[in-house]
């Protein structure tokens, strides 16, 4: 049991399962995009490790990365609506694009952020997000790839944050209610 902020949370997933699972994506894109080039399009704050881990075990010569900014969390629940995408400094017109999401809760910041994408006419969009909660997901948009699908409760740790905090603990936990 650890605290954050005002509170309690219990380790959930730990740190050697979640690189299992990135690495399993990482194999699902290598395996997909052989051959291929790719410009990853990563989310921050919440995707930067799981990012950096993805990445690494990427065995594609022609791979891009641009990290993008949104945000709608407020606390523990969904706020509903995001800020403007921000800081893509690069074309996406007939790419071949992965959208990287930490997590994907209502699916609000994705869909706001794939119409974005869309916008600019890549040849492919796929999305590669580390967690899902499927109960709660109420877009049509695909999930190409997807590291582990969990229940309905607020997680922090490896890049998903209480508030600002916990980002940086390598193991998941969840919120203790
Ligand atoms: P959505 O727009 O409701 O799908 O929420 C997506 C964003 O909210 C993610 O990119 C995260 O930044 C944040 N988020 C959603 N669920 C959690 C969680 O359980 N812990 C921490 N952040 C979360
Ligand atoms: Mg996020």
């Amino acid at each position: 049991m650890i605290d954050i902020g005002d509170k309690k949370f219990s380790l959930f997933i730990e740190e050697e399962k979640v690189l299992a699972a990135v690495k399993t994506i990482a194999e699902q894109l290598n395996r997909d995009f052989k051959g291929k080039p790719l410009l990853f399009v990563s989310v921050l704050n919440g995707s930067f490790m799981f990012t950096a881990d993805l990445l690494k075990n990427i065995n594609l010569n022609n791979a891009e990365v641009e990290f993008v900014k949104t945000s709608s969390y407020e606390g523990v629940s969904s706020a509903g609506n995001v800020d403007q995408l921000i800081g893509l400094n690069r074309s996406l017109t007939g790419r071949n694009v992965v959208i990287l999401e930490d997590i994907v809760d209502t699916g609000n910041t994705l869909d706001r952020i794939y119409k974005l994408v869309q916008q600019q006419n890549p040849d492919k969009i796929k999305v590669a997000t580390l967690f899902m909660k499927p109960d709660v997901y109420k877009k049509n948009i695909r999930l190409d790839y997807v590291g582990m699908e969990i229940e309905n409760k607020f997680i922090v740790g490896y890049g998903l944050d209480y508030n600002g905090w916990g980002r940086n603990l390598k193991d998941v936990y969840q919120l203790k209610e």
